[in-house]
Formats: structure tokens, C-alpha cells, sequence
């Protein structure tokens, strides 16, 4: 064999063993670490304190409301206020993780699927608000109030039906 062949085989084989360690999977131990999570507030709390105040400031945002002057947008008009509301939509999008931490996620399945649901709700928000793009921003709070309804149904039915109630 020439000796230029071998110098190119031995070349490329360096090259792969390089490209392969570049493009290795994050070692077991990396994401195993045991972080020091602060998870003090519990799910009704957050629920309480941080996600529905956000995703109210949303819901009373989007629309239109019937009064005494006729049909009155709900929507922001100015861009402070869908700089605002955009804001309250990065919460929503934030609690999708923060229910996700271990020792609040009560399951790796369901539970998982719904915190990224919700977290994707606030994403589509947050663009729309972005766009200053109505009817996108009303869909998108359509897509959250789905996502709030289909977790409370499986993991909380006393609270699915109080929301059902103050629908009323
Ligand atoms: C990943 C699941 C999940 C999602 C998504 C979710 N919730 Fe909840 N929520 C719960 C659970 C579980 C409880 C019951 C907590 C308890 O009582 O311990 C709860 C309770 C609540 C409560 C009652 C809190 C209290 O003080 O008792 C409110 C209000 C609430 N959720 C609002 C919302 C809103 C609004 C959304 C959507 C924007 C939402 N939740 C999305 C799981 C979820």
C-alpha cells in the first residue's frame, strides 16, 4: 500500500473519532446531578399565585365584550400593552418548567405532556403579542384554557369542577 493511502485512511479515521466525540451524548451523570431546587410552593400555590393571574391577564385581554356602548375590544391598543401582556404570557410559558421540576411533576408522562402544552400556549401568546396579531393571540388563549382544562380533568377533578362552575 502506498504510503500516501495509509496516511489518508489513518486521517480519516482521526477525523471520524473527533467529529464522533464532538457529537457525543452529554454523559449519564451530567443531567443526573441532583440540583437543589427550591420547591417549596406547592402546585396550588403556584396555580394560585403565579399561573392564574397571568393567564387571567391574558383571557381578559383577548375578545370582546358585550356593554352598554356596543361590542368594546378587549385587545391591548397601545404597544406598551401587548409589551404587558406579552410579559404575562412568558410566565405561563416559565410555569410549564416550573411544574416540570422533579418534586413537583407528579408523573413522567401525562403530567410532562401537559406542562409542554402549556409552556407552548405561552409561546404562541407571547408571538402573537409580538405580531400585535389579534385573532392569533385569541387562539392561542383558547389552546391554554384547553391545556388548564385537560390537566385539572386528570389530575385534579375537584378543581375541574369548580372551574366548570364559575363558568356559569
Ligand atoms: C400540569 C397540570 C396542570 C396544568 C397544566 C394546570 N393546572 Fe391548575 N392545578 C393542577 C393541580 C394538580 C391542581 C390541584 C392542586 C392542589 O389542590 O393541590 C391545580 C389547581 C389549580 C387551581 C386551584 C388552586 C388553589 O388555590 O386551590 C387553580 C386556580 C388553577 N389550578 C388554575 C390553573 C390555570 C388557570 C391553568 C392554565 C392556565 C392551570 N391551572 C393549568 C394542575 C394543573
Amino acid at each position: 500500500m502506498p504510503i500516501s493511502r495509509i496516511s489518508l485512511t489513518l486521517l480519516s479515521f482521526l477525523l471520524i473519532t473527533t467529529l464522533s466525540a464532538c457529537y457525543a451524548p452529554e454523559p449519564e451523570s451530567a443531567t443526573e446531578v441532583n440540583a437543589n431546587y427550591n420547591v417549596e410552593l406547592d402546585i396550588a400555590q403556584l396555580m394560585s399565585l403565579v399561573l392564574e393571574p397571568a393567564s387571567d391577564t391574558l383571557w381578559e385581554s383577548g375578545g370582546w365584550v358585550l356593554d352598554a356602548y356596543g361590542y368594546e375590544e378587549l385587545y391591548p391598543t397601545t404597544d406598551d400593552g401587548w409589551g404587558f401582556v406579552r410579559a404575562q404570557a412568558a410566565i405561563v410559558v416559565e410555569t410549564g418548567n416550573m411544574l416540570a421540576l422533579p418534586g413537583r411533576a407528579e408523573d413522567e408522562d401525562a403530567w410532562m405532556i401537559y406542562s409542554e402544552g402549556l409552556s407552548e400556549a405561552g409561546i404562541m401568546a407571547m408571538e402573537a403579542a409580538e405580531a400585535q396579531d389579534k385573532e392569533a393571540f385569541f387562539q392561542a388563549g383558547g389552546q391554554l384554557y384547553s391545556v388548564c382544562t385537560a390537566c385539572h380533568q386528570s389530575y385534579s377533578p375537584d378543581v375541574a369542577s369548580r372551574f366548570d362552575n364559575s363558568a356559569d
